[in-house]
């Protein structure tokens, strides 16, 4: 069954960027051994290249296929420049399990600002890959940093795509399956229709809420069912959500 770690919110390069915290999260994902490895955005803190430098050098030590989009905070300062040279593209997607799955990238940072924007190209982009992907049967999964859905817990909403409505549309029709995001360092799930909307915490930054601590998620896909796990820093972990889809 396909299995999935999600990691975000590195925040490299921040005054409380704990690399232990990166490092153990690196090797528990090695452990497990997933078919991908998603990284939902501000993998640096101000998209210094330095900052991307440290940075690749940590996601250089994941063995699995991976798969990372930029967030607000890579795409500061020319950051997004950065993010091309050390990353390679800043949207794309990646075929894993034979091509049973698809995992579609989104850039959804704009530069130098906080808020999110998919764009009416890109948009487009996703669409013609969901489409092809629904042609073949596939299993679809969309990354971008900001989150579609508002989460609960992040105060006055203001961080939301602005053209949140246009992009959930897409995602619906296209039946994608899973949606994952990061941003607001808060994990959660919402399910709509058919499509599970993911945010995953910070993994390694103590950019955090309350007593929250830091944490990534695991998710387990079964046929009919899919599990996400919070994993968090002090090695517990919880059930996030589980619950029955269609295919
Ligand atoms: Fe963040
Ligand atoms: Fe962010």
């Amino acid at each position: 069954m396909p299995f999935i770690v999600h990691l975000s919110d590195l925040h490299v390069g921040a005054i409380n960027f704990k690399e232990n915290l990166l490092l153990e999260a690196i090797k528990k994902s090695n452990d497990l051994s997933p078919d991908v490895v998603i990284v939902t955005g501000d993998t640096t803190e101000n998209g210094y290249y330095l900052e991307f430098e440290q940075a690749v050098e940590y996601l250089d030590l994941i063995e699995s296929p991976i798969l990372v989009v930029p967030g607000n905070h890579d795409a500061r300062h020319v950051g997004d420049e950065c993010f091309e040279i050390f990353i390679k593209e800043r949207y794309g997607s990646l075929k894993i399990r034979k091509n049973a799955i698809k995992v579609i990238g989104l850039d959804s940072s704009e530069p130098d600002l906080d808020y999110g924007k998919v764009g009416r190209s890109q948009q487009k982009w996703m669409e013609d890959e969901l489409k092809r992907a629904n042609k073949k049967n596939m299993y679809k999964i969309i990354a971008l940093h900001h989150h579609i859905i508002p989460v609960p817990k992040t105060g006055r909403e203001r961080n939301v795509l602005t053209d949140a409505g246009d992009i959930l549309k897409s995602v619906i029709d296209g039946n994608a399956q899973l949606v994952l995001s990061g941003h607001k360092h808060v994990p959660h799930v919402w399910v709509l229709e058919n499509t599970g909307f993911v945010t995953a915490g910070t993994v390694s930054s103590l950019k955090l809420r309350g007593k929250d601590i830091s944490s990534f998620n695991t998710i387990d896909i079964k046929d009919y069912a899919i599990e996400i796990v919070l994993n968090f820093s002090d090695g517990k972990r919880r059930c996030l959500a589980s619950y029955k889809t269609t295919c």
